[in-house]
């Protein structure tokens, strides 16, 4: 049964409007195709409005500019609170609309508090430096926040999303509007409720609910957001880069998903190795942007690693993504999974092994059965673009210094992971690597404390971290001139 749907309507200085144009649109449930909610359909007039607002609240004079820094941190603290207090609420209701199973979307939804508590705890550490500046001259930097921020969520893991982005921008004194992904927008009203009831105020969080080409576009290009912050595919990456140098020049993060290569020595524990490189490209369907797509194997363990690998993914409980015993939901939409299921023929049209899986299950919902793929060849699509679902691509190779090379050849730089008991190849893969994360005989450890981010194609700048809210500030130089002589 789906969870009660509070919010559907577009949250502008803290009300609750329909969209300009009194259109909806329909949130469905993955696991079955259901519509579960209408939802407003924000658009370019909306967006003016919840530009306006947040323009407004920034206003030096605002009731928001005027806060101390530390009362930022104890308001984010007091959303953390109400995160926690609700967290089975909002845990049911992302599984309803996203389909990811219940016990991960919890740990997820913990994931939220902790990242809002760490943004609350850098709000009142935002300090600039003095600087021995030449000549009789004294220099100071203050940092301030760089104004209202436009925030692009994806669908994989909406709350996550919308906490880090929202509470990092806040605590750095930013105001936002926030474009939640038009198949998830249901976590990020309710998550706006609980920012009014922390005691945010009006205009300071607006969330406009709609579709990318536009509420998203008219947000890139609007003349009043001086930074995006947005997380998706690399294409739509491309186009925000562009729109944001149109208008104005904006400031942009992007985070835009990888090809990320895990790399299994013969030397390693391989029941671990097995285990982690299963979670971390069966996790979520598979739709994370740190999904471990590529599986290096090396030569003298290839057939028994294959062979484990094939039997995991053959274990991997499917069904509800609401029962807690099952770990395999839907993808999120039925375009993604018909994304994917073009990509596993691909697969075997190109002449890798598919080994188990490859098949949507049932009619009913958006269900991929757990597919691996041993014999993988670098040339291949499956090897080059992100498929972003349940796909494990399974590549031999011989030597560490082969597999760097190839581990390197993509565009992407997202993150990586190697499975050794020895120090020195772990360090050495880990220097040479291209990628903003590399794991070391584990996979997927990113917490609030540790900045997350790609290399080339999979993005520009870093989330999380102590260094997280630098990206929502601008530096001002401050010089004074001291009397040369008394
Ligand atoms: P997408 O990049 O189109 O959507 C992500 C967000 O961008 C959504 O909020 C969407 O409404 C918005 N958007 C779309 N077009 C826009 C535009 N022109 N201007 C501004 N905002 C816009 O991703 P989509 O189509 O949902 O998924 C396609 C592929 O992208 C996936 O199969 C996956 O490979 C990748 N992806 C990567 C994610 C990651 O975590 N890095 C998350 C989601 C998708
Ligand atoms: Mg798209």
């Amino acid at each position: 049964m789906a969870p009660e749907i509070k919010y559907t309507k577009l949250f502008i200085n803290n009300e609750w409007v329909d969209a300009c144009s009194g259109y909806t649109f329909a949130a469905y449930a993955p696991h079955d195709g259901s519509v579960i909610a209408q939802v407003a359909e924000g658009d370019r007039a909306d967006i003016d409005l919840a530009v306006t607002a947040a323009k407004a609240a920034f206003h030096r004079d605002s009731k928001w500019r005027l806060l101390d820094a530390s009362a930022r941190g104890r308001l984010l603290n007091k959303f953390a609170d109400l995160i926690q207090r609700d967290a089975q609420y909002l845990g049911e209701l992302e599984c309803c609309n996203n389909g990811m199973n219940i016990r991960m979307v919890l740990g997820i939804v913990q994931k939220g508090v902790n990242g809002a508590r760490y943004a609350a705890s850098l709000a009142d550490k935002i300090q600039g430096d003095t600087i021995p500046a030449d000549g009789d001259l004294f220099s100071y930097t203050l940092k301030q926040p760089v104004g209202v921020c436009g925030l692009i969520l994806p669908w994989n893991a909406p709350i996550l999303m919308f906490v880090n982005k929202v509470c990092t921008a806040l605590a750095a004194g930013c105001t936002v509007v926030v474009k939640p992904a038009e198949q998830t927008p249901l976590t990020s009203l309710a998550l706006a409720a609980l920012l009014k009831e922390a005691g945010v105020p009006a205009g300071v969080v607006n969330v406009v609910t709609g579709f990318g080409p536009d509420a998203g576009a008219a947000l890139t290009h609007h003349p009043d957001v001086a930074k995006i912050s947005f997380t998706g595919s690399l294409e739509v990456g491309k186009q925000i880069q562009q729109a944001a140098g149109k208008a104005n020049l904006k400031r942009v993060t992007l985070e835009l998903g990888g090809k990320s290569p895990l790399v299994i020595m013969n030397d390693a524990d391989l029941n671990l190795a097995v285990t982690w490189a299963a979670h971390g490209v069966f996790g979520n369907q598979g739709q994370m942007c740190f999904a471990a797509s590529r599986t290096f194997v090396q030569s003298g363990i290839y057939d028994t690693f294959v062979k484990k690998a094939v039997e995991f993914a053959r274990n991997i409980k499917i069904g509800n993504p609401s029962d807690p015993n099952v770990d395999h939901g839907p993808q999120v939409d039925g375009e993604i999974m018909n994304r994917v299921l073009a990509y596993i023929e691909k697969g075997k049209k190109e002449g890798a092994r598919l080994l188990t899986g490859g098949n949507r299950i049932g009619t009913t919902g958006y269900y991929v059965e757990p597919t691996v793929f041993a014999d993988v060849e670098d040339h291949m699509t499956i090897a080059k673009e992100e498929i972003f679902g349940p796909v494990q691509c399974i590549f031999k190779f011989e030597t560490l210094k082969e597999v760097i090379d190839r581990a390197n050849n993509t565009n992407y730089g997202l993150a990586s992971g190697i499975f050794t008991k020895n120090i020195n190849d772990a360090l050495h893969f880990s220097k040479h690597v291209e990628a903003g994360n590399v794991w070391i005989n584990t996979y997927l450890a990113s917490t609030a404390q540790t900045p997350f981010g790609g290399f080339k194609d999979s993005g520009v700048g870093r989330e999380k971290g102590v260094d997280c809210v630098e990206e929502y500030l601008e530096i001002k130089t401050v010089t004074i001139s001291l009397p040369k002589t008394f």
